[in-house]
C-alpha cells in the first residue's frame, strides 16, 4: 500500500515552489516514488480518489502534463473531465471565477489549472472550495514540471544536493525554468540560466546567469534545455543560426560537461533547434523518463493535496 507524507504535506493547494518548503517537496517525492511502480505499468495503483471527480481545466495547450494528469487521477480511481476552454462560456465572456464557481458546485474534488495569466491557479483557489493544483501559468510558475524533473534527477543518481544545473535557452519566458530555480535552490544546489542576452534581459528572479553555455559546460552535472517559446515573442530580436551555434545540445558540446551528466528537457522539443536527436535520444538523455516520472508525482500531487481537503472538510 503506497504510503502518502501526509504528516509532511498539509496543504489542499499546490501552487508554485516558491513558497513551498523543501521538506514539503521531499514529502511529494517521497510519495511519488511510492507510486513509481505503478507508473511502469507494473503495478496497478491503489485506488485511493475512487469516487473522486477533477476538472482539467486547460486555457493554453497541453500534451504531457494534460495526459499526464489524467492518468494520474484515473489510476487512482477519479474521474478527470476535461474542460475546453474553446468550446466553454469563456467565450461567451463569462468570468473565470463564475466558471469554476459554477463547476466547484457541481461537487468537485480538484481543478487542475493550466491558464496564459500569471497567477490565475491563486485566483482560482480563492473562488472554489476544491484543491487546486497548478499545471502552468503564463511565464511564471509550472510546479509540477519541476517536481517531476527533481524526481528523475534524484531517482537516477541518488543525490539531492550539491549538484550544479544549468537551464538553457528560453529562461526568461520559461515558467519550467523559474519553479526548478525555486525548487532547487532549497537544497544547496547551484542553478544557472543560460542564454543569449535577448531571454536573459528582464528576469525578475535572483540567480546567476551566464551567455557562455560552453564555459559552464564542465561544471554542470545536470543540462535541462528549454524550448525557445517563439509563441511568446512578438518577433524574434535574434538570429536562430547564432542560437543553434552557441546554444544547441550536440554530443560535442555535451562531451564538454561532467562525465554522465544527464539531459532534461520538459518538452515539446525543437528537434534540431535546441537539442539534436543523437542526444535526444541518447544515453544521457532523461526525456522520456521525465514523462514517467510525471505521472508519479501528479499521483502524489492530486492524493496528498486531496487528502488535505478531506482533512478541512471533516474539521470544517
Ligand atoms: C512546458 C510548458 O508548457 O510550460 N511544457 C510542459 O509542460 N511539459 C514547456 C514548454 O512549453 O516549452
Amino acid at each position: 500500500m503506497a504510503k502518502l507524507a501526509t504528516d509532511r504535506w498539509t496543504r489542499k493547494h499546490l501552487l508554485g515552489l516558491e513558497d513551498t518548503t523543501a521538506d514539503e517537496i521531499l514529502a511529494v517525492l517521497d510519495t511519488a516514488n511510492e507510486f513509481f511502480p505503478c507508473c511502469t505499468g507494473r503495478r496497478p495503483a491503489p485506488r485511493l480518489l475512487e469516487g473522486r471527480t477533477i476538472l482539467n481545466l486547460f486555457c493554453e495547450d497541453s500534451t504531457r502534463t494534460r495526459t499526464s494528469f489524467t492518468f494520474a487521477g484515473e489510476r487512482l480511481g477519479a474521474r478527470v473531465y476535461q474542460f475546453h476552454a474553446a468550446t466553454s462560456s469563456l467565450k461567451k465572456n463569462e468570468s473565470l471565477a463564475d466558471t469554476v464557481r459554477n463547476i466547484d458546485a457541481m461537487g468537485l474534488d480538484a481543478i487542475v489549472i493550466r491558464h496564459p495569466q500569471r497567477g490565475a491557479p491563486q485566483r482560482v483557489a480563492e473562488y472554489v472550495g476544491c484543491s487546486v493544483l497548478s499545471a502552468g501559468d503564463d511565464a511564471y510558475e509550472h510546479p509540477t514540471q519541476a517536481l517531476l524533473d527533481m524526481l528523475a534527477v534524484r531517482r537516477k543518481t541518488g543525490r539531492f544536493e550539491g549538484l550544479t544545473l544549468a537551464l538553457v535557452g528560453d529562461v526568461q519566458h520559461s515558467r519550467v525554468a523559474r519553479s526548478n530555480l525555486f525548487g532547487w535552490s532549497k537544497f544547496g544546489n547551484r542553478v544557472v540560466f543560460v542564454g543569449p542576452q535577448v531571454f536573459t534581459h528582464d528576469l525578475d528572479v535572483e540567480v546567476e546567469v551566464t551567455e557562455d553555455f560552453d564555459a559552464v559546460l564542465p561544471e554542470c552535472d545536470v543540462i535541462m534545455m528549454l524550448r525557445v517559446q517563439f509563441e511568446r515573442h512578438e518577433h524574434l530580436a535574434f538570429d536562430i543560426d547564432d542560437y543553434i551555434r552557441d546554444y544547441q545540445l550536440t554530443p560535442a558540446r555535451l562531451a564538454k560537461a561532467k562525465p554522465g551528466a544527464l539531459v532534461l528537457h520538459p518538452g515539446p522539443i525543437n528537434r534540431g533547434i535546441e537539442l539534436v536527436n543523437e542526444v535526444a535520444d541518447g544515453p544521457q538523455s532523461l526525456i522520456l523518463y521525465q514523462a514517467t516520472c510525471g505521472v508519479a508525482v501528479r499521483m502524489a500531487a492530486l492524493s496528498l493535496c486531496i487528502a488535505a481537503l478531506d482533512a478541512e472538510r471533516q474539521s470544517g
